[in-house]
């Protein structure tokens, strides 16, 4: 499939995860190419007259959430998000996710957390039937003592661990730290590795979501598809 019919797959699911908005709400704003679909839609809806707040994940989607005329939140005020909508690298069939592939996983996970309720964009071809294999998983680290943390991460999962650069140097991240990819063929406990992996010294934050999902929407090419998750 093309890049622009995925594209507009994920466009058909953005439209399907603002219908969950109502007046009022205060909702999280995620951040990649199908987030930025979602925060043009909720601009049309400030736009007819609905009053929202917005809390951006990322100083990308921060300036277009103002471009669409979402007013946003101070971040560093408390705040009680009511919906937390994003887009996600992988997601299995228990509706875990894959995320950072665009660099945003700490202030993504930060708002999903925060959420009353969290809703997962993707089009199709980011299912997956165990996570990782042909998507690698980012983690966050502190820049000081990058690469003992790469080592005991590359012990634990046994997998290769590759800093994440752009234009020759280390890519930093907007909270200054440091992503780590880690190449893992099949991710079969990501609960227990997320948990493991936040215990090692240096690790921010993995961009694994495990049990967060709320609702995921499916861009297919049969139509959108909308899964509510069953909770435990
Ligand atoms: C940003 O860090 C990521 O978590 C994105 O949410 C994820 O990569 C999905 O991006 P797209 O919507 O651009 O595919």
């Amino acid at each position: 499939m093309s890049s622009e019919s995925l594209d507009s797959l994920k466009k058909a699911a953005a439209f399907r995860a603002v219908e969950f908005i109502r007046d009022g709400m205060v909702v999280g704003l995620g951040t990649g190419t199908t987030a930025k679909h979602m925060i043009i839609a909720l601009g049309d809806k400030v736009r007819s007259g609905m009053k929202l707040r917005g809390v951006p994940t990322s100083t990308e989607t921060a300036a277009l959430a103002t471009q669409a005329g979402i007013p946003l939140i101070d971040s560093e005020n408390r705040w009680e998000i009511d919906v937390a909508i994003d887009g996600a690298d992988q997601v299995d069939p228990d509706f875990n996710l894959i995320k950072g592939g665009g660099g945003a996983l700490l202030k993504e996970k930060i708002v999903a957390a925060s959420a009353k309720q969290f809703i997962v964009m993707v089009d199709y071809t980011k299912q997956a039937s165990v996570l990782g294999g042909s998507f690698p998983l980012p983690i966050e680290v502190i820049p000081f003592g990058w690469g003992g943390t790469a080592r005991k991460i590359e012990a634990l999962t046994g997998s290769r661990v590759v800093l994440r650069e752009r234009n020759g140097v280390p890519l930093k991240t907007e909270n200054c730290h440091f992503i780590v990819d880690v190449h893992i063929d099949r991710l079969d406990q990501p609960g227990e590795l997320e948990t493991a992996l936040n215990l090692i010294p240096g690790v921010v934050e993995t961009g694994l979501f495990v049990g967060r999902t709320h609702v995921l929407i499916i861009g297919t090419p049969q139509g959108v598809r909308t899964l509510h998750v069953p909770r435990k």
